[in-house]
């Protein structure tokens, strides 16, 4: 397609809602948020609110995609509905996919697959760009926001983050510019076909990350390094099954590993400046409320 005809085409289609899936969480939340700043139609769509959708249920994705030319895709990890959604997509009319992946998920023995989120999010790849759709795979590394909004924020507000990762270091990545990239992609021709891989701008280990937010806040944080099977146990005495202590442990092995200490350019190549740095994350986190007393 030639420079003009896509620039019409983009222009024809910000008069049509942008769909984004999974519209509370991380990166949605945030990309909804930057879409409405520039005055673009939005549909946020979860399982409650305005607009539900639910990756479960089949009859709520007609009316999620009703009119839509350009969709952000949050898959539900350990599935493969991306797939199916896709050929939905098409028969709307839908031009343009911009689809959350992950950072390592084509890497041969990057991590243990046991609840199938590796090969979920492979096969949405192979789905979106076997669509004949204009795509944008975003694959992000670990996110900072694990620390305030995921996977480590109840451990970090009480002040002790108890993890099997050793001196393990990783380049997390601020949620604001995966964000930033998926909003990008979704209103400007030239990410058509592109694959980014996004970090932050440098490897943290878990002691600095808790060292830094612990300036940023004013409290007291620390890391305690535990062996996989102490993690595994204390799971278990929280209640949760076996597997899928296992399975979280499984998910801290390629930080404990080194394997997510890597840069990846994603940011630059697609915003044409440097990732915000891990302090950047804390500082305006912590300014903005995000971790509560
Ligand atoms: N966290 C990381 O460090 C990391 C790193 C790399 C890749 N990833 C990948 O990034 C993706 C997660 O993105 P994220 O962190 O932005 O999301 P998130 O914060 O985990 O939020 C998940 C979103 O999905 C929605 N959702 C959950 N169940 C749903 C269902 N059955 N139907 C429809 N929507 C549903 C939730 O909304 P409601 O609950 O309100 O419906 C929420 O908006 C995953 O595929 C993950 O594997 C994560």
């Amino acid at each position: 397609m030639d420079r003009l005809s896509t620039s019409r085409l983009t222009g024809a289609m910000s008069e049509h809602p942008i769909l984004v899936t999974g519209a509370t969480g991380k990166s949605g939340r945030r990309v909804v948020n930057q879409l409405r700043a520039r005055g673009l139609p939005v549909r946020a769509a979860a399982r409650s609110g305005r607009h539900v959708f639910d990756w479960t249920d089949r009859g709520t994705w007609d009316a999620a995609l009703e009119g839509v030319r350009s969709v952000y895709i949050v898959q539900l990890d350990g599935t493969k509905l991306v797939r199916p959604f896709v050929e939905r997509a098409v028969r709307h009319g839908v031009r343009r996919i911009v689809l959350a992946s992950g950072r390592g998920i084509d890497l041969p023995d990057y991590a243990k697959d046991s609840s199938g989120i590796l090969e979920g999010l492979l096969d949405s790849e192979a789905a979106v760009r076997e669509s004949g759709l204009e795509w944008t795979i975003s694959r992000p590394g670990w996110f900072a926001q694990n620390f305030s909004e995921g996977f480590f924020a109840d451990a970090v507000r009480a002040g002790e983050l108890r993890l099997p990762a050793g001196d393990g270091a990783a380049s997390f990545v601020d949620a604001e510019d995966i964000a930033a990239v998926v909003v990008a992609a979704l209103t400007e021709d030239r990410h058509a076909g592109q694959i980014y891989e996004l970090s932050g701008p440098r490897a943290v280990t878990l002691t600095e990350a808790v060292a830094t937010i612990s300036k940023a806040t004013g409290r007291d944080i620390r890391y305690v390094p535990l062996s996989v099977a102490d993690y595994v146990a204390e799971l278990v005495l929280q209640g949760l099954p076996p597997a899928d202590a296992e399975a979280f442990a499984d998910v801290i092995a390629p930080l404990r590993e080194g394997r997510d200490e890597y840069v990846s350019d994603g940011v630059r190549r697609a915003l044409g400046r440097p990732p915000r740095t891990f302090a950047e994350f804390a500082e305006s986190t912590a300014v903005a409320g995000g971790w509560p007393a």
